[in-house]
């Protein structure tokens, strides 16, 4: 099975895609996560990235390819894998669609797309940021990342529903339901298509 997560910060695309990981036994690939470990690790791609994060702008396209093509590639060979936070741009989306027609067996064949209103947003990114401490949930950087999502990754979606790829899923409602309810669409669409 070969997934991609869409939808805003905050909408839960990490804590189903780590579930999704488990129930279909794929490779779990956070962009964010990539990016977070190597500004923890203080690496030199490291140093490139956190100004970005920290600002909750997007890392250039070309560099988010180059980072995670290899190991899509990879989880794709060891039986499919679920992307959350890539592609995240029309350009990722097209760029990555063109890596997959060269390549057998790696193209998507679902996208989830996790909806939840804009006041539910902000009060999961708030209480994490008060909880966790994760630097990009600040007031001003949430509010950044929202509009991010709706000028530069929403648009994506169309690249994705004109394709037939597309599941929309009520993502405000307990983990479990959300996590059902995607279960049953994608494994829906995966049976639609043969
Ligand atoms: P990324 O790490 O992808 O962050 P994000 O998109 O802002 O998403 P979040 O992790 O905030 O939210 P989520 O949807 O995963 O929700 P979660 O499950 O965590 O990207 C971070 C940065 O990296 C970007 O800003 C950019 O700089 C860079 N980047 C990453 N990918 C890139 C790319 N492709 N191109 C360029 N730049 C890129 O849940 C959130 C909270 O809600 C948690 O506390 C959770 O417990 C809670 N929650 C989840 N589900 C529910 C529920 N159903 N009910 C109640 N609470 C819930």
């Amino acid at each position: 099975m070969r997934l991609l997560m869409v939808a805003p910060p905050g909408a839960g695309k990490g804590t189903q895609a780590k579930l999704l990981a488990a129930h279909y036994g794929i490779v779990h690939i956070s962009s964010g996560e990539v990016f977070r470990r190597e500004v923890a690790a203080g690496t030199e791609l490291g140093r490139t990235l956190a100004g970005d994060l920290a600002r909750g702008d997007l890392v250039a396209d070309e560099l988010v390819l180059e980072i995670l093509k290899q190991p899509i590639i990879e989880a794709a060979a060891r039986g499919g894998y679920v992307l959350d936070g890539f592609p995240r741009t029309l350009r990722q989306a097209e760029e990555a669609y063109q890596v997959a027609r060269q390549i057998a067996g790696i193209e998507l064949q679902a996208v989830v797309h996790l909806i939840v209103p804009r006041p539910e947003l902000l009060r999961r990114l708030r209480a994490r940021g008060t909880a966790q401490g994760r630097g990009d949930d600040d007031e001003i950087v949430i509010a950044h990342r929202l509009d991010v999502y709706d000028s530069e990754t929403e648009p994506m979606l169309e690249f994705y529903a004109g394709r037939g790829l597309v599941v929309d899923v009520d993502g405000f409602q307990p983990v479990e339901a959300v996590f059902e309810e995607i279960v049953k669409k994608v494994d829906a669409l995966r049976e639609g298509l043969g």
